[in-house]
């Protein structure tokens, strides 16, 4: 059993639903694109799990957050995949990948074929087990990466209303989901190793003001040690979590976000792999010029900063797709992909924005005990980094495109005391 198309995109996530809408723009024909997605929702905006979603009072349901909304587009409900000829695979699972026959296998015992490919398959959550840990399968231990999760999640969340919840984790997950899990009147307990929250991005001032902002809503913070072990119940439900610093944490649920690994096991010893991710180039093409890969799964060069990076936000996993696509349907008109990261966050009132690295020496701006402040990071003489806490439209726009344009910065004071001034005057 067979079927053929001209473009197949395997992974049916944020990248798979820009990439169809920017193949429709191009002008696709009716049969000559498929999409195969393990998850049995057409694309939809995956940031919303962590956000709307959990809202104690209307909650973000499908179909209002199908792709490409967040991005101020056309929302592609499956009406608009049959309507476009786009076939929707869902709930199907490729078992595996051969890149030289270019054909795909799937769990229900299909080959798919293609001419060219588009790998969209994302990042998997990773799991306690892969810490040496147990009691990821226990009924109130939840993680996050899609609907199933979150409405699992949604279900536990309401099993407990009053109840204490642990967050293992303090990173994007962990962060996003103590906040709503304290909307929804849970107390959280936040358990992460290292000496701040948002290690990877904040700065220790940064995150200070966070910590101090969710200690303010009742989040209670351990910092620098790590989950041991659950108390179960004899049913299997955890009910208490135990610390390596000797503590023990009393639980009706526990929140796990300890970081992702993209999905690449299919192309293992097909395609040059790199950062974690199927290393590409430019045009998002990989080391076998009839597949390309977009979104968490790609390592790209970020012509920016002279480097090879894979990034695991919304922004680029739509962008990078909707190149690749360009690059694949005009190959002439295309250039290389030329990204500024771009990440963000929303919890409770706060909201902030960041553009570029964080790379180099950091000055702070602004009012930390008022609700508009920022950071900026110098590399090498040049300003490469921005984070901005409660702007405006227009001033998150003057710091990404001073980020953009990496001016010289020759005196950090100065920078300092221009604070936000300084890249609304680039
Ligand atoms: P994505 O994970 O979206 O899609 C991958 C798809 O491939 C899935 O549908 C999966 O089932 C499928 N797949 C994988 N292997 C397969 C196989 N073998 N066969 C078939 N299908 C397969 N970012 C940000 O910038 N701001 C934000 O606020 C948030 N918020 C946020 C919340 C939550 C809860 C999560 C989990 C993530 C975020 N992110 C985010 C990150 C952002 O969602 C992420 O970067 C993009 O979803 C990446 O898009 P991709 O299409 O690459 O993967
Ligand atoms: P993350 O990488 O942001 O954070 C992982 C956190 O795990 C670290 O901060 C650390 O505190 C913790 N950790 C690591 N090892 C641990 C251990 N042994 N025990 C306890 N804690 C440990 O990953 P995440 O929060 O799981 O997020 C998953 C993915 O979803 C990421 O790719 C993230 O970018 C994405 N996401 C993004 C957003 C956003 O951009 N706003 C929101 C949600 C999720």
């Amino acid at each position: 059993m067979g079927r053929a198309f001209v473009y197949v995109i395997l992974g049916g996530g944020v990248a798979a639903g820009y990439a169809a809408l920017e193949f429709t723009n191009r002008g696709v024909s009716p049969g000559e694109l498929c999409i195969i997605s393990e998850e049995p929702a057409a694309p939809y905006e995956r940031p919303a799990l962590s956000k709307g979603y959990l809202l104690p009072e209307s909650p973000a349901r499908l179909p209002a957050f199908h792709t490409c909304v967040g991005a101020n587009e056309e929302r592609l409900t499956p009406k608009w995949y049959k309507e476009h000829g786009i076939e929707l695979v869902l709930g199907t699972r490729v078992k595996s990948a051969d890149m030289r026959r270019k054909t795909l296998l799937t769990a229900t015992g299909e080959t798919i074929s293609y001419k060219i490919l588009i790998i969209a398959t994302g990042a998997r959550a990773l799991k306690l087990e892969e810490f040496g840990l147990s009691g990821s399968d226990a009924e109130n231990v939840c993680y996050l990466r899609d609907l199933a999760d979150a409405n699992r999640l949604v279900n536990v969340m309401q099993s407990c209303a009053g109840g204490n919840a642990v967050v293992i984790g303090g990173g994007y997950i962990g962060m996003e989901c103590a906040a709503s899990l304290v909307i929804n009147r849970i107390n959280v307990t936040m358990v992460f190793p290292e000496a701040h929250c948002m290690a990877r991005l904040f700065t220790p001032k940064i995150a200070s003001y966070y910590e101090d902002y969710y200690k303010s809503k009742g989040v209670n913070f351990i910092k620098g040690t790590v989950l041991s072990s659950f108390d179960m119940d004899s049913n299997g439900k955890v009910v208490a979590v135990n610390l390596r610093d000797g503590s023990r944490l009393p639980a009706d649920m526990v929140v796990v976000g300890i970081g992702i690994r993209p999905n690449t096991s299919l192309f293992e010893g097909q395609l040059t792999l790199e950062k974690g991710g199927i290393k590409v180039n430019g045009r998002l093409q990989s080391s076998n010029s009839s597949v390309y890969a977009v979104g968490d799964v790609a390592a790209f060069p970020l012509k920016l900063f002279g480097e090879t990076r894979r990034l695991e936000h919304v922004d680029s996993a739509r962008k990078s797709a909707k190149h690749a696509v360009a690059a694949i349907m005009e190959p002439d008109k295309t250039g290389e992909f030329d990204y500024l990261p771009f990440f963000y966050s929303r919890v409770f009132a706060l909201s902030w924005q960041f553009y570029g690295d964080t790379a180099g020496e950091v000055i702070h701006y602004g009012d930390f005990s008022g609700t508009t402040f920022g950071a900026y990071w110098v590399n090498k003489g040049h300003l490469v980094g921005a984070f901005l806490e409660g702007g405006t439209k227009e001033e998150y726009e003057a710091v990404a495109k001073a980020t953009r344009l990496k001016p010289p910065v020759e005196d950090l004071a100065e920078l300092e005391r221009q604070g936000l001034g300084f890249a609304l005057a680039v």
